[in-house]
């Protein structure tokens, strides 16, 4: 009976699902992942930024998209206004750049490392609340800053370890899928409700694609679905550049201008990426199409090689958000990385350290007395910025010493009764057991010596 209550009263406490708690092992593992994406962002001048955890509702919904409304952590506060938890920073973003807008220095290059929550079914991969790396680019409307971002993105992944045989990034264009999709004769919404599909392409099978394409396109729900596989398999540049060439000249003059200079931004982005000598790693795939609601051009995403995790990353083009959040028009491009799947990549891939505990100083004590003249001694190299701890309670020497080695400490300072009658600490070197005394006036100065 007892045992039943206790049971009761542990799962009601337990933590909600998708939400994860750090013991102090699992939180060195995720403050190594913080600590590479922090310095890799700055190594490419990226600023770091954060915007509110909680927003209006509002913003979530009229700016991410059908996708991202239905996993929405959401409620109503105690003032009676619709809130979300952010299930992404980028319409944060798009309103902290809008608001400054005339008075940053262009491009803005920012990087933020927050807590997202998504109400998804949590699965391999998959939280309600994860960490996500995001980096940005606002004001530069050129592909150099695709170039720049995706090296970012490929530099993190190799800061981890990782290698091209761990990973990989796949490159595409929406706009080029509602070029071709013009050329088809789908345009405005209906191309945009196609790309929908696309974006389940992988996912459906045949039958369900079928019936998704003719809701939209009633008979010519065959031929589509089979010209959007033939434009799936398109996996280089010279491929895409023939299929445009071979679906003939139905595009307008406006829209053959608009393909030629996507296809010369496409020749820039992969030339920049191979110039930064990580060709390899990226890859023509025209099935990313993206989720979300606002990306307009260049979409990409890293996925593991042996395609075992869902993507480890994503991000794209979205020119048109910071002025739908009341700025001016400044084009703008990002990607999301999240902790989940690239902490289970770099456990499976065994690039996950193994982390030590490490301690300066243990101090080993005699008794209360020695506890007393020791803590001042200690107090000061604390100050000092050495880690320092003793025992709280005080058990015999060689108890305090098993633990001055469980706590990875480099050196014991023992404080005996013998050490005290002669003003003096001995100094024990954990990893050779050699030792020293120093007169305790020169503790300090002969600690700084030994680091
Ligand atoms: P996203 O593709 O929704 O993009 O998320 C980016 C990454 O966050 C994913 O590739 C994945 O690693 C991680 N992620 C997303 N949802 C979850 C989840 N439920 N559990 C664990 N990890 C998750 C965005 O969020 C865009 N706002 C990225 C962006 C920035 N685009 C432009 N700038």
């Amino acid at each position: 009976m007892f045992e039943f209550v206790a049971f009761l009263l542990m799962a009601s406490f337990s933590t909600l699902p998708g939400f994860r708690e750090f013991y102090p092992e699992d939180f060195a593992q995720r403050k190594h992942v913080f600590q590479i994406w922090r310095q890799v962002a700055r190594r490419f001048a990226f600023r770091e930024y954060d915007g509110p955890v909680l927003e209006s509702l509002e913003l979530f919904t009229a700016k991410s998209g059908p996708e991202i409304e239905s996993q929405l952590f959401c409620f109503e506060d105690k003032g009676g206004r619709a809130v979300s938890l952010r299930p992404e920073l980028t319409p944060s973003l798009a309103r902290m750049v809008a608001a400054r807008a005339n008075g940053l220095k262009r491009p803005v290059k920012w990087f933020s490392i927050g807590d997202n929550f998504r109400y998804e079914k949590p699965q391999k991969g998959r939280l309600r609340c994860f960490t996500q790396l995001n980096v940005d680019i606002l004001g530069e409307s050129g592909p150099a800053a695709e170039v720049e971002l995706i090296g970012l993105l490929i530099q993190t992944l190799l800061g981890f370890g990782l290698t091209e045989e761990d990973f990989y990034i796949r490159l595409s264009d929406r706009d080029l899928w509602l070029l071709y999709l013009e050329l088809l004769g789908y345009e405005g919404e209906v191309a945009l409700e196609i790309l929908g599909v696309v974006d389940k392409w992988e996912r459906l099978d045949t039958a369900k694609l079928l019936a998704h394409l003719s809701d939209i396109a009633g008979e010519g729900a065959a031929k589509l679905k089979a010209s959007i596989d033939g434009f799936l398999a398109l996996d280089s540049l010279e491929a895409v550049k023939a299929c445009f060439a071979s679906t003939g000249s139905g595009l307008s003059e406006q829209a053959a201008k608009r393909l030629k200079a996507r296809l010369d931004d496409w020749s820039t982005v992969i030339e920049g990426i191979g110039a930064m000598g990580f060709g390899a790693f990226a890859k023509i795939d025209l099935s990313i199409v993206r989720g979300l609601a606002y990306y307009t051009g260049f979409v990409f995403e890293a996925f593991d090689r042996k395609n075992e995790f869902r993507a480890l990353a994503g991000g794209g083009r979205y020119d048109e958000l910071v002025e739908k959040m009341g700025g001016p028009e400044i084009p703008a491009v990002g990607f999301g990385m999240g902790d989940v799947v690239l902490m289970e990549l770099l456990k499976a891939r065994g690039k996950m350290p193994q982390f030590l505990d490490t301690l300066d100083c243990y101090v080993v004590l005699g008794g209360e007395e020695e506890k007393k003249t020791a803590l001042s001694d200690i107090a000061l190299l604390r100050q000092a910025g050495y880690s320092v701890e003793y025992p709280m309670k005080l058990p015999n020497f060689g108890k305090q010493f098993k633990a001055a080695s469980a706590a990875g400490a480099r050196f014991a300072l023992v404080y005996g009764s013998e050490e005290l009658a002669k003003d003096v600490v001995k100094i024990r070197n954990m990893a050779d057991r050699s030792e020293q005394e120093v007169p305790r006036a020169l503790l300090l100065e002969a600690v700084r010596e030994l680091f």
